[in-house]
Formats: structure tokens, C-alpha cells, sequence
């Protein structure tokens, strides 16, 4: 329930501390959008399972095959895109399908340099290390990466004033994959040490489609493809709230139909009782427009202002809230701060705000 802390945990077992303790409450209210617990289960093995970004998964293979056939180590690979849209899945497919050893690290638990070693040591030839949330990793940490990407060694120093030494020790040749929910928040070092950059963008509906049909099969499960539609409409064209909605469907299934199918009657009273409005958006994104017109007056206001008044972290606003308001046109970032479109009033039932200063307005 990442979006609902108020801090922002820089933990990553606090997540699944989280979701232990959530897991007693009832299966069918306690709904978590963001459920990072059960990615694993629904997870593409292969990039022939990996449905829609067909531009980035075509450039991903044309590459992996020419690296393969020069016998070469894959060029480090930077990642971004929205939570949930599926860059862990690509950075767990490819050393599967290069046949090479994959770890998995992230940003924020790095603390210093000593803390990255063991991954640079224990990297074996042309394997994978998977640095999740890059663009937190600590300064001290980055700068000691830098080498370790650009010339395979470290430079480890050792001992303090007169004595102080450095040694430097070569590592085998290895790729790093990095994702981020911010690519603008990398440094130009940190960027400029990828070769390949990919951004995964929310995905069609007729995509997230097939992702909900797919892993309704994998779940045991029947949905008709009407009722796969709604899903999928209602998923804010992200693939991990697609898998969410539908394992929440599924129960409400299992209750209230005899051979457990999910009927397009069954997804929508799901939807419902999960607030998931006809856009997709959830309470926490419609709280998010209520807040910037009731106490902004519909804007412009600066994102640590919005974040305030919502008792919600600036990072988890901008990472997890913000980019579908914005790409659904409900919400608009100006240099003096976020406004409320004509159709974010809209959408809410309400009448366009009469405060909007001139030119914000009708700019959906
Ligand atoms: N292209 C895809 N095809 C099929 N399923 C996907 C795809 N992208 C993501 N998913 C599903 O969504 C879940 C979350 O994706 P993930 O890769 O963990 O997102 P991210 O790392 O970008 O937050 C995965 O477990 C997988 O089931
Ligand atoms: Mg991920």
C-alpha cells in the first residue's frame, strides 16, 4: 500500500511487512492497486510472453540476437516507465533468454559502496545485475558503479592519511540493467554509461487485453471477453492494476457464480466496491483532483503543496498518482504548478472552476 504511507520507506521488505500484515483483513475490500506481492506468479517468462511495447521488445530482441551471435557482453540497458508496466519483467526475461545468471538490486538499500561490491564480485561473465530504482542509488554508490560499467574494475580504497591506498580490482564483464520510474531524475553520468535506453509507456487496451485473458488462463480461471474488456479498460493502461483487478474479480467470481466465470455483470460490481471509477481512476487519484480544486481552487498549485494538504510523500504524487491524471488529460503541469483541465471538473461531476485563472481554462 505503498501510495497510502506517509513516509516513504526506503525499505523495500517494508512493502512485504506491509502486505503481511494486510493479508488478514478481508481478501475482497482490502483492495491494494499496487500489490507488488503477486507480480512473480503472473510474470512473463520469455520475450515471446511479453504482450504489446511491440517497438521496445522488436529493438530488445534485434539486439540481444546480434550480442548473442558476436558472443559479446549486452550493453548496459536503462529501463523507465510508470509503476507496474512491466520493466521488471523485461529485466528478468532477458538473462533468461540470453542464458546468462541474473541478480537483483535495488537503489534505495544500497547505502554505500560496500553494500554494491558483493553484486560486482559475485557478477559472472555476460550476466545480468538488475538495479531496480536507479535513480536513488546514493552518490557515493554511483560514482563507485561508474567504473565498474565503464571498465569492468573497482577501485577500492584502502586504509586512511599516509598510508591510504587505493587497489584496483577487475571484474568480469557484465551488464547492468536499470529502471526507473524517472529517467529525468539520473544524472548525466548515470545515463550517459547506458547503451541502450527503452521507455515503456502506458499500454493499449487491446493489449492489456490479452494480458488479462492470458493470466486469467495461468489463474484457473474463465472471463468472458466482455468482462475482460472492462478490466482491462478500467486498468489505467497498466498492466500489474490489470493483474490486480482481475484476481479481486476472480474472488467476487468464486462467491457469486456458480462455475466461478467472471461475467461482465460480476467485473462490474467488483469495480464497484473497489471504487474504480469508468476511467479507472481510484479513490487516491480522485482525492488527488478533489484536493487540488477544494483547497487550490483547481490549481495552480506546486506538487509539495498538493502533496501536503494529502498527507501523501511528493515522490509517490509524481511516481505512482500523477502520470495517468496527466495522460487521461484531467490534469495539466504548467510552470507555476498543477491545474485541474475542464475535464478533470468533468469527470468529477463538477462545473469547471469559475477561479481558473484565464488561458487554464478549456486547455484539455
Ligand atoms: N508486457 C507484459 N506482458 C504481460 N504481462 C506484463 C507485461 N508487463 C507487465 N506485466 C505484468 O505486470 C506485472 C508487473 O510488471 P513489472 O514488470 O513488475 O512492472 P514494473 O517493474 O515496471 O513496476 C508483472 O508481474 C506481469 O504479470
Ligand atoms: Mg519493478
Amino acid at each position: 500500500m505503498a501510495r497510502e504511507r506517509v513516509f516513504r520507506d526506503d525499505d523495500d521488505h517494508a512493502d512485504e511487512n506491509e502486505d503481511i500484515r494486510q493479508a488478514g483483513n478481508s481478501p475482497l475490500y482490502n483492495y491494494n492497486p499496487d500489490d507488488r506481492e503477486l507480480d512473480e506468479e503472473l510474470r512473463p517468462q520469455r520475450l515471446e510472453d511479453v504482450i504489446g511495447q511491440r517497438q521496445v521488445v522488436d529493438r530488445l530482441k534485434i539486439v540481444l540476437e546480434a550480442t548473442k551471435k558476436r558472443k559479446d557482453v549486452l550493453g548496459h540497458l536503462l529501463l523507465d516507465g510508470p509503476p507496474g508496466i512491466g520493466k521488471t519483467t523485461l529485466a528478468t526475461v532477458i538473462p533468461r533468454e540470453m542464458g546468462v545468471d541474473l541478480q537483483m538490486a535495488a537503489g534505495p538499500v544500497l547505502d554505500a559502496p560496500k553494500d554494491l561490491l558483493p553484486y560486482l564480485t559475485n557478477a559472472t561473465e555476460g550476466s545480468v545485475l538488475f538495479i531496480d530504482e536507479i535513480h536513488r542509488l546514493r552518490p557515493a554508490v554511483e560514482e563507485f558503479l561508474y567504473p565498474a560499467m565503464e571498465d569492468f574494475r573497482v577501485d577500492i580504497a584502502l586504509g586512511e592519511g599516509l598510508n591510504a591506498r587505493t587497489i584496483n580490482m577487475p571484474l568480469k564483464r557484465f551488464t547492468v540493467i536499470g529502471a526507473t520510474t524517472r529517467a529525468g531524475m539520473l544524472t548525466a553520468p548515470m545515463r550517459d554509461r547506458f547503451v541502450y535506453r527503452e521507455h515503456l509507456d502506458f499500454y493499449e487496451a487491446e493489449d492489456l487485453v490479452e494480458i488479462v485473458s492470458r493470466n486469467a488462463r495461468k489463474l484457473r480461471t474463465t472471463i468472458t471477453p466482455e468482462a475482460a474488456s472492462e478490466v482491462a479498460r478500467r486498468s489505467q493502461g497498466t498492466p500489474r492494476k490489470a493483474n490486480n483487478i482481475l484476481r479481486r474479480t476472480r474472488d467476487f467470481a468464486t462467491l457469486r457464480h456458480p462455475q466461478g466465470e467472471i461475467t461482465t455483470e460480476i467485473a462490474a460490481h467488483a469495480l464497484k466496491i473497489l471504487e474504480i471509477d469508468g476511467l479507472g481512476l481510484e479513490k487516491q487519484d480522485r482525492r488527488y483532483l478533489q484536493t487540488v480544486i477544494d483547497i487550490f481552487s483547481g490549481g495552480p498549485a506546486g506538487l509539495n503543496a498538493i502533496a501536503h494538504s494529502m498527507s501523501i510523500p511528493p515522490d509517490t504524487l509524481e511516481d505512482d498518482i500523477e502520470p495517468f491524471l496527466l495522460r487521461a488529460g484531467l490534469v495539466q503541469r504548467t510552470p507555476r504548478g498543477r491545474v485541474i483541465t475542464r475535464n478533470g471538473y468533468l469527470h468529477l461531476g463538477l462545473k469547471p472552476g469559475p477561479e481558473l485563472p484565464p488561458g487554464f481554462r478549456g486547455l484539455s
